[in-house]
């Protein structure tokens, strides 16, 4: 082992100390360049930051809540179809759907939210036992209706995400305050849509929207069917006249938001998650 003379040592602690210095400005530059502003997106907290720094669809979506903190509302929406320009407006990033089917709402979205950077697409395309629901049909033409959405969403590039799976089993593929917005219409009975809106609340980032189709009761369904839907009957057997409607009746007011319904028909729910 070599030995140092005192002027070689200072020369190197000095050297040292350089180095040191210089990281520290990077290291400080760097922090300052991906904290968000105050104000708009800085309410959203660390994980909105560490979704941006991993780079996976943004997340950082600036118009989620207010300057003054408080959540956006929701303008009055004609059709469900208007949630894309809204999500657009707000420069959201990353949605996903529970019950695709054919993909007809899925390709609607993506074609009107051009921003969108990722679209998970959530369905077990698959008959389930005890759901008495027209979207409810054989294997056999499950499997021709999931390759009918792969074939209508295939323009969209890498955005759509297929997850073939019970909604209850996609959230561990959906990390939590990683979604802008969540459209729940997978099961329509109340036990099935309460359940989703629960699980993926947590998913729903502070400011981000989630909305669903047929807000409607049982009661409702079974007119518009001559009596051959069911919705009020739940997968564990139960019986729940309130169906998706009943669900997030029940599930805004436990939550203090506000319910907007669109004017078209069947009518979808939207909600604002609070900031
Ligand atoms: C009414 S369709 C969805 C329609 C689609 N959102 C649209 O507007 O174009 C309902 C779909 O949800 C799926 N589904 C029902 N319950 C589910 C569950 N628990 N997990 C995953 N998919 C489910 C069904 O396979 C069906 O394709």
């Amino acid at each position: 082992m070599g030995v140092m003379s005192p002027a070689a040592a200072g020369g190197a602690q000095q050297a040292a100390w350089r180095k040191a210095a210089i990281c520290g400005a990077l290291l400080l530059a760097v922090f300052y360049m991906l904290s968000p502003p105050s104000g708009a997106g800085a309410a959203s907290g660390s994980s909105s930051r560490l979704y941006r720094l991993a780079g996976g669809g943004g997340g950082g979506a600036g118009g989620a809540c207010g300057r003054g903190k408080g959540a956006l509302p929701l303008p009055a929406l004609p059709k469900r179809s208007d949630l894309a320009k809204v999500l657009e407006g707000r420069g959201f990033k990353v949605g996903a759907e529970l019950g695709v089917q054919r993909g007809i709402f899925a390709a609607d979205m993506m074609r009107n939210w051009p921003s969108c950077e990722k679209y998970y697409l959530v369905d077990i395309w698959m008959q389930q036992t005890n759901y008495s629901d027209g979207a409810n049909v054989g294997n056999n033409v499950q499997e021709r209706i999931y390759e009918e959405a792969k074939a209508r969403v295939a323009d969209f590039g890498d955005v759509p995400s297929f997850l073939r799976m019970f909604t209850s089993k996609a959230t561990a593929f959906i990390a939590d305050e990683s979604l802008d917005f969540v459209y729940v219409d997978a099961r329509h009975d109340y036990c099935g849509a309460k359940e989703d809106m629960e699980l993926y609340w947590p998913k729903l980032r502070p400011g981000g929207i989630m909305a669903g189709h047929d807000f409607v009761t049982a009661e409702t369904v079974s007119r518009w069917t001559n009596g051959t839907q069911d919705w009020s009957l739940c997968a564990d057997g139960t019986v729940h006249p309130g169906a998706v409607r009943g669900a997030a009746e029940e599930f805004a007011a436990a939550k203090g938001v506000t319910i907007t319904v669109t004017g078209d028909g069947p009518p979808s729910f939207a909600v604002v998650k609070p900031c």
